[in-house]
């Protein structure tokens, strides 16, 4: 513990994406033992292989709210970040170099340069390209698809081109349930039910039990379904998104919307190292 606290109080200042060399460097045992930590402490929240989950962040896109230094990142494991879900952990030093290294060795080469023009990138989420529709960013926009105020700082520059040019690929995971403290996160996955009366209702899934369903449906009215009510519940596991192919968004307009995407999670960052 001590040298993690005799490090604490370097410049909390964002740190660039980390040179995979450094993964490499730790030998593959520690990296297992990490990974084995992992599993137990963190996964619940951040996903088996960190990627993240329904509750904390991915922690392998290489952007780190909280600072990407190795003692800053041993801060942030042990002290946890107050005011938010991620807790204090009573780990040994060993420990938590151990995962350090772990999460090294999942992070992706750096992000490649973007180049897109951040302003345009706006301009095209909230108009044509239509994201704005179905996603919230700072409060305004749809809520059929996850808030992505801060996708830039929590996703790679790899995930969020999947997720624009094939949404089915990998589904975004959806809320947990509150009071299931290590419940398993819901896909966002798209939803249709047929009620007895045959009326065919499209959405996300809002909540579930046994008896009731709440969907979010696609005109983004809030619909409460009784079981007994329905004849039936299909989960697609495909996105609700559309694909945006080519066509329908060039490769130069998607580099304005992955700007425009990464200009988000670098204002959360600067605004993070804020922070006392
Ligand atoms: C109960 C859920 C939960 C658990 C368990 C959890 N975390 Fe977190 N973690 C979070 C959340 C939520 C955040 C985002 C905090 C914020 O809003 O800045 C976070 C943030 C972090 C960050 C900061 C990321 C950044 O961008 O700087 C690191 C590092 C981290 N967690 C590592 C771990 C490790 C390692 C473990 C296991 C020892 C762990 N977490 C366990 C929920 C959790
Ligand atoms: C019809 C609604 C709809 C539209 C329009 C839409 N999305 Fe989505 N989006 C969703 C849904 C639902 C998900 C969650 C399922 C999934 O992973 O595809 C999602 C997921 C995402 C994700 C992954 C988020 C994460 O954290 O995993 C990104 C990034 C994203 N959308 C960006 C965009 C961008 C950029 C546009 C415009 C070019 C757009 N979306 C247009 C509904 C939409």
């Amino acid at each position: 513990m001590a040298l993690g606290v005799a490090l604490l109080w370097q410049s909390a200042t964002v740190v660039a994406a980390v040179p995979a060399t450094r993964a490499r460097a730790a030998g593959a045992s520690v990296i297992a033992e990490g990974r084995s930590a992992f599993r137990t402490n963190c996964a619940p929240c951040h996903g088996l292989a960190a990627r993240g989950g329904g509750r904390g962040p991915d922690l392998t896109s290489g952007n780190w709210a909280h600072g990407g230094s190795d003692a800053e990142i041993f801060r942030t494991i042990t002290r946890g970040v107050p005011g938010t879900e991620m807790p204090a952990n009573a780990l040994d030093d060993s420990e938590v170099r151990a995962i350090i290294a772990f999460l090294r060795s999942q992070a992706p080469p750096a992000h490649p340069a973007i180049g897109g023009d951040p302003a345009r990138g706006r301009q095209l989420f909230e108009g044509s390209a239509n994201c704005a529709t179905c996603h919230m960013v700072d409060g305004r926009g749809g809520r059929l698809g996850p808030d992505l105020s801060r996708v830039g700082a929590a996703r790679s520059v790899a995930y969020l081109v999947e997720s624009i040019r094939e949404p089915d690929k990998e589904l975004t995971a959806g809320a947990t349930d509150p009071n299931n403290h290590y419940g398993l996160p819901q896909p966002y996955d798209t939803v249709t039910v047929v009620t007895t009366a045959g009326e065919r209702v499209v959405g996300i899934a809002r909540n579930e039990d046994t008896y009731s369903l709440q969907l979010l449906a696609v005109d983004q009215s809030l619909r409460c379904f009784l079981k007994k009510d329905l004849r039936e519940v299909v989960h697609e596991r495909k996105s609700l998104m559309p694909a945006y192919p080519e066509t329908a968004l060039s490769a130069s307009q998607l580099n304005d919307v992955l700007a425009y995407l990464v200009t988000l999670g670098r204002e959360r960052r600067m605004a993070a190292g804020d922070r006392p």
